[in-house]
């Protein structure tokens, strides 16, 4: 990493301290053996006592430390945080490895996305909150955040594409989430166009992505996917309609081996969709959604609403459906979808 890459990450206000993230990292390497307190002080270069005000900041957060200054530490559980110098390791490889930018607390990781992407943020950074206070979600709503339980995740992209094709970075997102959570299911979960990711016909994951572009050009790209994994149990108003991972399968999931699994296949779908088009993506989102072709849906859009069965969709990511109440199939670039009977 550069020196000037160094800095803008430690600029962003609220961003975890990159020598807490290499405490964690060091403690998570060494999770067999006590560590002394110095040895830890020289690794990450601060001093005995400000290793051991960190060691109370991780255990307020519930990461379950043991020792103390004089015997030395170990962790006794590693701890599901997403920790970017962890992270990175895993994604060697991929251009989500470089700029990850953790926040314990944060409004909106989609916000900050848009902020640094604005400071002229590269390509494939990684904006992840442990917790969120003003998630977003489409159409105005509002994404339930609540404290490590979910994935709250945005990358930053700088595609060469015109904005039409902006439709299918949402549409190879939803599937990278899928196939990502599929692998802790025992049965394959559902999306619903464009990308809602749905087990029972209840909702566990969404994306909302948002983007700054000229007529031909996108200049940015933000794609924040939120993953519902570890809620015991959704809020009232939102139980006959949204779930988790825990609440389908009733055992806990590594938030940290699942974001893993999703910017890996993120990764994977991008690179098909640049070397083969768009071809490939809508052949995948046919073979997995059930909502491709067929469905009986209602469609709510800012200005009508209206039934009818979907028909595929265009090369372009456009759903297609043909309409209940007039004789052509409309394109439906934006909007609600639901199941109608
Ligand atoms: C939806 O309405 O289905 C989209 C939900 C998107 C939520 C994610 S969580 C990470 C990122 N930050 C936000 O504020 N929203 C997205």
């Amino acid at each position: 990493m550069t020196r000037t890459a160094k800095k803008a990450i430690a600029g962003v206000p609220g961003t975890t301290d990159r020598r807490i993230d290499a405490l964690l990292s060091l403690l998570a390497e060494n999770s067999t053996i006590v560590i002394s307190g110095s040895k830890i002080a020289r690794e990450i270069g601060v001093t005995r006592q400000q290793v051991w005000r960190w060691i109370e900041q991780l255990r307020a957060l519930g990461v379950r430390v043991k020792g103390h200054p004089h015997t030395g530490y170990h962790i006794e559980r590693i701890p599901d945080i997403l920790a970017p110098q962890m992270l990175s390791h895993r994604l060697y490889g991929t251009p989500f490895s470089r700029r990850i930018h953790h926040f314990f607390k944060i409004d909106s990781t989609n916000t900050v996305a848009i902020r640094l992407a604005e400071q002229g943020e590269p390509h494939g950074a990684v904006v992840l909150a442990e917790e969120q206070t003003g998630g977003r979600g489409r159409a105005g709503r509002s994404w339930v955040s609540e404290r490590s339980t979910g994935i709250y995740c945005t990358l930053l992209l700088r595609p060469t594409l015109p904005p039409a094709h902006a439709p299918l970075l949402t549409l190879l997102a939803g599937l990278a989430a899928r196939d990502a959570a599929a692998e802790d299911l025992d049965s394959a979960p559902d999306i619903r166009w464009p990308n809602d990711l749905l087990i029972g016909g209840r909702k566990f994951a969404g994306i909302l992505t948002e983007m700054h572009a000229e007529p031909d050009r996108i200049h940015y790209a933000v794609v924040g996917i939120g993953i519902n994994v570890n809620q015991s149990k959704m809020p009232a108003e939102l139980s006959a309609i949204a779930t988790s991972l825990k609440i389908e399968t009733r055992k806990t999931h590594s938030r940290f081996e699942l974001l893993v699994r999703l910017l890996r296949h993120f990764d994977r779908y991008y690179n098909q969709f640049l070397i083969e088009g768009a071809q490939p993506i809508v052949r995948r989102f046919a073979e997995v959604s059930s909502y491709f072709r067929g469905k009986r849906v209602r469609i709510t859009t800012s200005t009508e609403s209206f039934t009818g069965t979907t028909a595929g969709l265009e090369p372009s990511g456009v759903l297609r459906v043909a309409r209940d109440d007039r004789r052509f199939t409309e394109l439906v670039l934006s909007g609600d979808v639901a199941e109608a009977d």
